[in-house]
């Protein structure tokens, strides 16, 4: 394998290991006798020198990946960008950051003394992006404090840098007719779906229809005491082709900004 393999590897393992879910839902639809592909790995990070998309980038620009096009959700005060393969069968990244300076004095403060936390040698790794919790486990009263403020703050607090979601690629699940079918098939087996929006974000002529689980309620220890809360869900994209015919490869604004509710109610 090679190192961004490896990478990929490593990030879904420990999504897995925290989970279940995706790899539960990937041997669901080997058994139909689909070979599902990922479509994109999304990560989060904060919007401060060096644990931002920048940093969370860099094995993956060293891979030969390459800055495609931004984004900004203004609502939930993020900026994102998403990254294309050096080749196909490379799945997409996606990676977000939070507008920390938007945000209220406390929750400023509260996320730099996280950031100060931060070993200089996770800083330096260059492996950002699989360094789990670099700092001290934050309480229960700040994670609920954070949640008010942004959920996507109180997330990255309480899981910190890991794959957030991977998103399988409709296109290479032969036996669905659509999204739809997947849609069903998945609350067959008995996951929740995130309907922020509606199950299905997009349309063809958006050229990219998504709709994800909702996140899995795992347990986490707090510094007080451990409790269950909302961790990662798995996404769906289902792309179609360009006027040009080659498959659109970028994101949706208005739907990515559903998707990311998908952490803010969580599943069992
Ligand atoms: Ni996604």
């Amino acid at each position: 394998m090679s190192t961004i393999e490896t990478l990929f590897q490593r990030l879904w393992d420990d999504y897995n290991l925290l989970v279940g879910q995706p790899g539960r839902i990937k041997t669901l639809f080997e058994q139909r006798g689909d070979r599902p592909l990922l479509d994109h790995l999304a990560l989060r990070g904060f919007g401060l020198t060096g644990l931002g998309v920048d940093a969370l980038a860099h094995p993956f620009l060293e891979a030969g990946y390459r800055k495609a096009a931004t984004y900004s959700f203004d609502q939930k005060q993020l900026d994102g960008a998403h990254f294309e393969p050096p080749h196909a069968s490379l799945p997409l990244v996606f990676i977000s950051q939070l507008r920390v300076e938007r945000f209220s004095p406390w929750l400023q403060e509260r996320v730099h003394a996280l950031a100060e936390a931060v070993p200089t040698s996770v800083l330096g790794s260059g492996h950002l992006c699989c360094a789990g919790v670099p700092w001290p486990k934050v309480s229960q009263a700040d994670y609920q404090r954070l949640m008010q403020e942004s959920e996507y703050a109180a997330w990255l607090a309480a899981f910190g840098f890991r794959a957030n979601h991977f998103a399988f690629l409709v296109n290479s699940l032969p036996s669905f007719s659509g999204l739809a079918e997947v849609n069903d098939f998945l609350r067959s087996h008995g996951f929740l779906l995130n309907s922020s929006g509606g199950e299905i974000k997009g349309s063809p002529a958006l050229y990219l229809e998504q709709s994800s689980t909702l996140a899995q309620q795992v347990e986490v220890a707090f510094a007080d005491d451990t409790t269950s809360i909302p961790s990662c869900y798995t996404e769906f994209a289902l792309r179609h082709p360009l006027p040009d015919g080659r498959l659109f490869t970028g994101f949706i604004e208005a739907s990515a900004n559903h998707i990311f509710e998908s952490t803010a109610a969580g599943q069992k």
